[in-house]
């Protein structure tokens, strides 16, 4: 099938990788010709918005989106002649944070204490109720720690909201949590569902460094309870294709931080780690093709991104172990670049793989 992918950054450059196999074709709506998918497919440069992403309909047969920063009501257009998946639906909840939180309430599934700011009384107020310290995030267009500010103490406030720029926030309890999971999951046109294990994720500066597969201890129960949340707003939302749920781990159990309707930089040890990787499974599901399997191919995997340098990727190459995948992207701060994957029989040989690329990582990791 012909695959259109809005945007052309690393995800839909991973998602052509993982579907060429499969005998696919893609076409990616971009901003500039030298983007990190543009070379492979055809490319719709997003200059005259409205034709190319009409070129871009006429082209694939079935359309997907490598963000939720896409424009909902684009997409609805898109809609009417070509179908698009994961659908409007889940963009449009997944783009808007009290959106996503509400469907989560309605669910029961649990999230920290939350409130909707549209001024600075409204701010002062949710302060009230939920307490210090406490994080106000952008409720749309937030990525990597972007939009968000953490109050401390109460002189902090106008700050705080003058960050805001005045655009709808939330403002959110801060979890103190154990550490940081990710489930991915996947369901397809004629509800199958598949889910990868739960796996840890460790953040610095507000951007993900490192990911490793399977989270370790990990009960059977947590698992299932998180399996549970995620086919509850799979099936909700009819969602197609990859869903990421990312969630804290407290000594209450989890709560959920925020879900991606795509898939996520936390599930790219699947490539070389899993049976069927998080890319190919997408593309599986979005042109109703059977799921792949879902479990690991060796007990242990890693993933370290390569953020604002390459580096010393040698190393890398000479690692039996160690698999190096770059986007195309020019060196920038805080920009993602890369990442390695590492494969490991046993935990040490993780912990190993890992302390030799610690030049990749930050020092308080060690
Ligand atoms: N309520 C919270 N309590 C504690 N830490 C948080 C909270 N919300 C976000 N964070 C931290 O900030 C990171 C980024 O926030 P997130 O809501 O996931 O936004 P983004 O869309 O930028 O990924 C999280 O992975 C977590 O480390
Ligand atoms: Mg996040």
């Amino acid at each position: 099938m012909k695959i259109g992918v809005l945007g052309a950054g690393q995800l839909g450059r991973m998602l052509a990788l993982g579907g060429y196999p499969l005998n696919h074709q893609f076409g990616f709506s971009a901003n500039t010709k030298d983007a990190p998918a543009a070379s492979l497919g055809r490319v719709f440069l997003a200059k005259k918005k409205i034709d190319n992403i009409q070129a871009l309909s006429n082209f694939a047969d079935v359309i997907t989106f490598e963000s939720e920063n896409t424009d909902a009501e684009m997409v609805a257009q898109i809609s009417k002649n070509v179908a698009v998946y994961p659908s409007k639906k889940s963009l449009f909840i997944t783009q808007h944070r009290g959106r996503e939180k509400a469907l989560f309430d309605k669910l029961n599934i649990p999230c920290a204490p939350y409130q909707m700011i549209n001024s600075l009384q409204d701010l002062k107020a949710g302060i009230e109720s939920i307490g210090l310290p406490a994080i106000l995030k952008t409720a749309t267009e937030g990525y990597d720690g972007k939009g968000q500010f953490l109050i401390k103490t109460t002189n902090q406030i106008n700050q705080a909201w003058q960050n805001m720029n005045g655009v709808a926030s939330i403002l959110e309890k801060f979890v103190d949590f154990k550490r940081e999971l990710s489930l991915i999951a996947v369901r397809s046109i004629d509800n199958d569902h598949k889910y990868y294990p739960l796996v840890e994720n460790k953040h610095y500066e507000g951007i993900l460094r490192l990911t490793i597969a399977p989270a370790q201890a990990v009960d059977a129960k947590m698992q299932k309870t998180a399996e549970h949340y995620m086919q509850i707003l799979l099936d909700k939302m009819g969602h197609v294709g990859v869903l990421t749920l990312e969630m804290f781990e407290t000594s209450e159990g989890l709560l959920i931080n925020e879900m991606a309707p795509r898939v996520h930089n936390s599930g790219h040890w699947s490539i070389e780690g899993a049976n069927t990787s998080q890319f190919e499974n997408h593309v599986r599901a979005i042109t109703g093709m059977p799921l792949g399997d879902t479990k690991l191919r060796q007990p242990y995997c890693a993933m370290i991104n390569i953020i604002g340098e390459i580096g010393t990727t040698d190393k890398v190459l000479n690692m039996a172990n160690a698999h190096l995948h770059l986007y195309a992207k020019a060196a920038r701060k805080n920009r993602k670049l890369g990442h390695i994957n590492i494969t490991a029989q046993s935990k040490l040989e993780l912990e190993r793989s890992i302390k030799k690329l610690e030049c990749f990582l930050p020092k308080s990791f060690f």
